[in-house]
């Protein structure tokens, strides 16, 4: 089919879980375009690139050769034939990757790529812009949210040492990037349909996004 579902929203909403849920349910493909953004900042943080520099970040971001798989059941990403599953969610590149993702040329590169991997459709689609830019012809448009609480909940039970306090500061500083930036900020897209999460299971929300598919 040449279904796409465009699922944005900020860090912590449940995107991937969601997404793969949805993916998995429906045969469909899954792409994770945030697993892009910290690939691209990975290659950079290795080659020394000053992140103080978005001219500098510019110049190389055509460089690295980003590779993305599809497959819900195993997400796989590489830099130049390097699996960096791993390496991208490190503490390092979650906290530069909004600066890098905020540099126009950066964000150019990658939609483009995302678009190619999109292709004729038959996937979900997770991101920040994914409704509002990389695909705004998507059929469905969901925009998951969830208190700041609730987030830094869920990501500081997956990150083992991390504070709940601490966690949810480092994601407000990163959303506060993300949508307050120049170049395609996280913001709702025309036609999205807002869930809040905050009180509902990994399952419920999957089945109120199959139940909008379907509609
Ligand atoms: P995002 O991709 O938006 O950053 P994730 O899908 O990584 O969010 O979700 C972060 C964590 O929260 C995961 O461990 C996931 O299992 C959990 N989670 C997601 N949605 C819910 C939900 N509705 N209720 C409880 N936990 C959830
Ligand atoms: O870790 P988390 O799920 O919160 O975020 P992610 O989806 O892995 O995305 C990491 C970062 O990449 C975001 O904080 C954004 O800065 C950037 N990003 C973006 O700018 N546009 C996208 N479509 C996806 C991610």
């Amino acid at each position: 089919t040449g279904l796409v579902v465009a699922m944005d929203g900020p860090s912590g909403s449940g995107k991937s879980s969601v997404s793969r849920g949805v993916a998995r349910a429906l045969g469909l493909r899954y792409l994770d375009t945030g697993a892009m953004y910290r690939a691209m900042t990975w290659w950079m943080l290795r080659q020394g690139v000053d992140l103080a520099d978005p001219g500098a970040i510019a110049a190389r971001c055509g460089e690295p050769l980003i590779v993305s798989g599809t497959d819900p059941d195993s997400p796989a990403i590489h830099v130049d034939e390097v699996d960096v599953a791993g390496p991208i969610r490190e503490a390092d590149v979650t906290g530069a990757v909004s600066v890098v993702a905020a540099v126009p040329e950066v964000r150019a590169r990658l939609v483009a790529r995302q678009r190619e991997i999109i292709g004729a459709g038959g996937i979900v689609v997770e991101g920040r812009d994914i409704g509002t830019v990389v695909c705004p012809g998507a059929a469905v448009k969901i925009y998951l949210t969830a208190s700041a609480e609730a987030r830094a909940l869920r990501r500081s039970a997956e990150l083992a040492g991390s504070t709940v306090r601490a966690q949810q500061e480092a994601m407000a500083r990163r959303d506060t990037i993300d949508s307050t930036r120049k170049a395609d900020p996280l913001s709702m897209a025309d036609g999205a349909v807002e869930l809040d999460t905050t009180a509902m299971s990994l399952d419920e929300v999957i089945a109120e996004v199959l139940r909008l598919v379907a509609e």
